[in-house]
C-alpha cells in the first residue's frame, strides 16, 4: 500500500496541467480507480483486517486528495494570471462608440452670464450659501421686523445663522472686503422653502454690483439691455422699467421685457406684452454706510436675477422642478455639448 501511494504521489507530482490532474483524480478516486478498487476489496477481508486495512486506505485517500487540491489550485491560479496578462485592456484607449456627458442648462447659463458681464469688465464674486442675518438681512437693510423676512421663508439653522435666501449678500461680503470701484457679479445658489411647479427649495440667482462715483441709473439701464439682448440674443429686444421697492435700493424697480402671448405661446423679444424678469435699483444710502462707504462720494446700482427663469425662457424648458430631477433624458434633450459653452 505504502509503494500504492508514493507512485501515486510521484505521478501527481509531474502532471503539468489541470488535465493531467482531472485524469489522475478519475485513475484514482473514479468509479473503476485504484483506491476505488482497493476499498471494494476490503469487503473480502476479515473483519480484523478490514478495519487496520480500511483505516490505512482512508489516511492515504486523504494525503492524495489533499495533494491534488493543492496542485489543483496552484494550476487555477497560473491560469487566472496568464489569462489576465492576455485579456488586460488599456482604459486609456478611445471606446468605439462614446456618448459625452452634457452640461447642465443652468451650467451654461451661469457660463455664458459670466462671460457676457466679463467683456463688460464685471469680475466673479461668491459668497457662502449658509450665511448670517447680517450679509443676508440687516446689513441690506432688512432689519428684524422687516416683512421682507417673512416673504423669504428663509431656512434657518439651529445656531441661528440661515441658508441664503438671496445672492444679495454677495454684494455685502464685498463691499465690506474691497474699496470702490467695483464692479462684480455674483452667480450662486439660493434657498427658500418654498415647492411648486414655480418654486424649487433651492435655486440660482445671479447678483451684479457696481460701486463707482457718478454712477445713475442710465448706467444700470444700458448694463441691463446690453446684457439681456446678448443672453437672449436679440439685438431689438425691448425692455420696461416699473417702479418697485426693495430695501436695499433706492429708487427700485423691476425690469420687464417685451413678450408676445398670442396663441398660447410664449415669444421673447415680439409683441406687446411684457414679462418680469428681474429686480434692480441704486444702492440705498443706509446699506453703503453699513459697508463703510461713504454716499456723498459714491454710488451704484445693483440687480438680481433668477437663473432659472432666463434658462426656462430662453430655452423653451416649462417646468422649473425638471431642473433637479436627475433625469438623463432630459439631460439629454436640454442639455449642452461640453464643447458648444
Ligand atoms: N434679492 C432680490 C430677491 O431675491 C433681488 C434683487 C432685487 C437683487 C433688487 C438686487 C436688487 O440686487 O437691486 O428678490
Amino acid at each position: 500500500m505504502e509503494k500504492l501511494k508514493d507512485e501515486l504521489k510521484s505521478q501527481i507530482g509531474v502532471a503539468k496541467s489541470l488535465d493531467e490532474l482531472e485524469a489522475l483524480r478519475v485513475h484514482i478516486f473514479g468509479k473503476q480507480g485504484l483506491l476505488t478498487q482497493q476499498l471494494k476489496n476490503l469487503a473480502a477481508l476479515s473483519p480484523e483486517e478490514r478495519k487496520t486495512v480500511g483505516a490505512q486506505l482512508n489516511v492515504i485517500k486523504g494525503e492524495l486528495f489533499d495533494l491534488l487540491e493543492s496542485l489543483k489550485k496552484q494550476f487555477e491560479e497560473k491560469e487566472l494570471e496568464a489569462k489576465l496578462l492576455l485579456e488586460k485592456i488599456d482604459v486609456t484607449l478611445p471606446g468605439r462608440s462614446v456618448s459625452f456627458g452634457k452640461i447642465h442648462p443652468i451650467s451654461n447659463t451661469i457660463a455664458q452670464i459670466v462671460e457676457i458681464f466679463g467683456n463688460m469688465g464685471f469680475k466673479l464674486a461668491a459668497g457662502p450659501d449658509i450665511e448670517d442675518d447680517f450679509h443676508n438681512f440687516s446689513a441690506l437693510n432688512i432689519g428684524p421686523m422687516h416683512p421682507a423676512r417673512q416673504e423669504q421663508d428663509t431656512f434657518y439653522l439651529k445656531n441661528g445663522n440661515l441658508l441664503r435666501t438671496q445672492t444679495s449678500n454677495v454684494q455685502i461680503r464685498t463691499m465690506l472686503k474691497e474699496k470702490p470701484p467695483l464692479r462684480i457679479i455674483a452667480p450662486g445658489r439660493t434657498f427658500r422653502s418654498d415647492s411648486d411647479q414655480t418654486h424649487t427649495p433651492m435655486f440660482h440667482q445671479v447678483e451684479g454690483l457696481v460701486i463707482e462715483q457718478g454712477i445713475h441709473m442710465g448706467h444700470l439701464k444700458g448694463c441691463l439691455l446690453d446684457f439681456l439682448k446678448a443672453f437672449f440674443e436679440l439685438s431689438d429686444l425691448k425692455l420696461r422699467f416699473r417702479p418697485s421697492y426693495f430695501p436695499f435700493t433706492e429708487p427700485s424697480a423691476e425690469v420687464d421685457i417685451q413678450c408676445d402671448r398670442s396663441g398660447g405661446k410664449l415669444k421673447i423679444g415680439q409683441g406687446n406684452d411684457w414679462l418680469e424678469i428681474l429686480g434692480c435699483g441704486m444702492v440705498h444710502p443706509q446699506v453703503l454706510k453699513n459697508c463703510n462707504i461713504d454716499p456723498q462720494t459714491h454710488q451704484g446700482f445693483a440687480f438680481g436675477m433668477g437663473i432659472e427663469r432666463i434658462t426656462m425662457l430662453k430655452h423653451g424648458i416649462p417646468d422649473l422642478r425638471t431642473f433637479y430631477e436627475s433625469d438623463l433624458k432630459w439631460m439629454d434633450h436640454y442639455g449642452f455639448s461640453p464643447f458648444e459653452v
